[in-house]
């Protein structure tokens, strides 16, 4: 017997490899659903981000307090919010420094110190 399963298994994984890439392609290329109207942010939808991940702790947006702090006119400076969002805190907030990169957190921050009341 000259089968070799390694190099057919090979075979196969590099004939599905395009096909895998494509359909990740596929589904990171959808855009997010506009229910909202699109935020200004080139990179991510912060709005619907904190409705999905942050509102959990920061109600409303950030406006009001939840679990977490309000973030709504917070007195914190950018460095203290970047490494807050970086490291999270023990025991109080999860850490996304490996969620996102400078720029979007950027765009947090610039989110954030743009939170007006809610109108109505
Ligand atoms: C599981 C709950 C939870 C989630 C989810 C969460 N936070 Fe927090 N966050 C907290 C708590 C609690 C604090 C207060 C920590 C402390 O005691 O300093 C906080 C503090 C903060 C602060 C500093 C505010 C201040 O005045 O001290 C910022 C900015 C912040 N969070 C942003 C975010 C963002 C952005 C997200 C989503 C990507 C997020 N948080 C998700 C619980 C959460």
């Amino acid at each position: 017997m000259k089968l070799n399963w390694n190099s057919l298994l090979n075979r196969k994984i590099s004939a599905l490899l395009p096909l895998i890439l494509a359909t990740s392609l596929t589904v990171s290329a959808t855009p997010a659903r506009a229910e909202q109207p699109a935020a200004p942010a080139g990179q991510i939808d912060v709005p619907q981000l904190f409705a999905t991940t942050c509102g959990w702790c920061h109600s409303d947006g950030g406006r009001a307090a939840g679990k977490g702090p309000q973030l709504m006119d917070t007195k914190r400076d950018d460095d203290f919010i970047r490494n807050r969002i970086k490291n999270g805190k023990s025991g109080a907030m999860p850490a996304f420094g490996a969620t996102f990169d400078d720029a979007q957190i950027d765009e947090i921050i610039k989110y954030i110190r743009a939170l007006k009341p809610d109108q109505g």
